[in-house]
């Protein structure tokens, strides 16, 4: 059963300007949408349709790309939407905004709510709207993430939620599943037969997974003190790409096995011990700095609506274990960061080793074989091995064996929020988070959480802007190796990496 109207709570927030309504436009112009289908967003700000429609126009021409934004398209596509005022934690006025849907769906409305507001009402919303009468079992609820504070929060929100709506119904959504390059890890996985065989503890030497930004906060001072890397990037993105790499191939390619498959990496987490959190969890936060022309660039404390002495961290890495039959013994290095050099998210699988070193160059590269899934920019997969260089000797040179999306020729990759709000208008919750995935997630990371706050001496390190961040983060790095330097493996995007 398809939903025929969206509600969007938040509706004249950053969220639902900067992804939703693109998002939506473009299902619209892909005809994804039913011919009835409509929008309403709500929030406490007293703004008419009209003009919502205005900001919802200007939205567009900023946030779309220059490609998919056609004048007669937009307008045809704001004629779906509308604003209704209402305050979300007031029961009278959720019950008004109900009789607004009413009116305008003309039959009985299948209503998708959508929380794009601050976490603290995720918890509010769901009561309401039950009192309101605005729940039956065509209904269905889209929750952003972060999907609670902690443990606690997180258990505290899905009883909410499911003393409202069946499981069925509930989308938390992580925005990472919805993007195509993170569908083809399993696509690479499972649909090839050469690497399958090599995926485990006996050919892996370690799994490096990267997501780091060249810009701060965006603004978003507010959210951003009271979430902080790990509760923003690492519990949720960077524990799924993981899980995508780790879990074992599920019997069928549903919601219920693919989600199985899921959560048993998440309860094969190797607990952290609180020695381990202060050696293995390496937590920081940016500083000044100036880049090469002189430009300055503030501090993560000079960011409005930031603490001056806040102890946020807007850098994490850390070093994950998994105890299972596949992996026991093989690291998972993550790492998130705000300010970092380059806008780059990608996965390193590094293969052990030859067992006998052959050729004497191949000692001086001191990478072994590769592979590389990269989710942006530049979305693709590069394999890494070794060549012969032409000529006598015998010298050893490593090449990159590349595909990037833009080879397929005509496709698009689409964008990640219109995959998923349109799985959900139809139902489809496979690249949703389960209750049950959530808390294990929860159960593994909570104690680095209550460490820190128990533990004022368990350092944040200070790291200069457009940095890799803070040096320590190589300690967590078994061996001699280290963290790889991402702009080395983009090939025609080395701009990002200028500063
Ligand atoms: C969001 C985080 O979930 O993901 C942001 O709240 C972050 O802080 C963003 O910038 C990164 O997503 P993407 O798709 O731009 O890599």
């Amino acid at each position: 059963m398809k939903s025929n109207i969206m509600v969007i709570f938040g509706g004249s927030g950053d969220l639902a300007k900067r992804k939703l309504i693109p998002a939506l436009y473009m299902l619209h112009k892909k005809s994804l949408l039913e011919q009835s289908f409509k929008i309403v967003a709500t929030g406490r700000s007293e703004i008419s349709s009209e003009s919502y429609r205005s900001i919802a126009a200007e939205a567009l021409s900023q946030y779309l790309k220059k490609s998919d934004y056609d004048e007669k398209v937009v307008g045809s596509f704001l004629n779906r939407l509308f604003y209704k005022i209402s305050d979300p934690e007031s029961v009278i006025d959720v019950k008004s905004l109900g009789e607004f849907l009413d009116k305008i769906s003309g039959n009985e409305p299948k209503v998708l709510y959508y929380l794009a507001t601050p976490p603290s009402l995720y918890e509010i919303i769901p009561g309401n709207l039950k009192s309101a009468g605005m729940v039956s079992s065509s209904s269905r609820i889209i929750v952003e993430k972060p999907f609670g504070y902690d443990l606690d929060s997180a258990i505290r929100m899905n009883d909410i939620l499911r003393s409202v709506f069946s499981e069925k119904q509930i989308f938390r959504i992580d925005h990472f599943l919805g993007k195509e390059t993170v569908q083809n890890i399993l696509a690479l996985r499972f649909a090839n037969g050469i690497f399958e065989p090599l995926w485990n503890r006996n050919y892996i030497d370690r799994v490096e997974i990267t997501a780091v930004e060249n810009m701060g906060i965006e603004g978003r001072g507010g959210f951003y003190e009271n979430t902080g890397a790990l509760r923003d990037m690492v519990q949720n993105h960077l524990v799924q790409l993981l899980a995508l790499v780790a879990m074992e191939p599920p019997i069928a390619f549903n919601e219920k096995e693919f989600r199985n498959e899921i959560v048993k990496v998440y309860r094969s987490l190797k607990p952290l011990s609180k020695k381990e959190i202060e050696k293995n969890v390496i937590r920081g936060q940016y500083v000044e700095s100036f880049l090469k022309g002189g430009e300055r660039v503030s501090s993560y404390r000079e960011e409005k609506s930031v603490n001056p002495s806040s102890t946020t961290e807007t850098f994490l890495a850390m070093k994950v274990n998994i105890s299972n039959w596949r992996w026991d013994g093989v690291p998972f290095y993550i790492r998130t960061g705000k300010q970092m050099p380059t806008k780059v998210t990608e996965i390193i699988i590094h293969f052990k080793p030859t067992p006998h070193k052959l050729f004497s160059s191949r000692n001086e590269s001191p990478e072994q074989n590769q592979l590389i899934i990269r989710l942006q920019p530049n979305e693709g997969a590069v394999l890494k091995f070794d060549v012969k260089i032409p000529g006598s000797g015998f010298e050893i040179k490593q090449v990159p064996m590349e595909f990037t999306y833009d080879k397929l020729g005509g496709v698009q990759s689409g964008d990640a929020y219109s995959r998923l709000i349109e799985d959900c208008l139809n139902g489809e919750s496979a690249l949703f988070t389960r209750s049950d995935a959530v808390e294990a997630s929860w159960i593994y990371f909570d104690p680095i959480l209550k460490s820190w706050k128990l533990n004022e001496k368990i350092p944040l390190y200070g790291y200069p802007a457009g940095t890799w961040g803070p040096e320590e983060s190589e300690i967590i790095i078994e061996g001699q190796k280290h963290w790889s330097n991402p702009c080395k493996n983009l090939t025609d995007t080395d701009k990002y990496c200028e500063l």
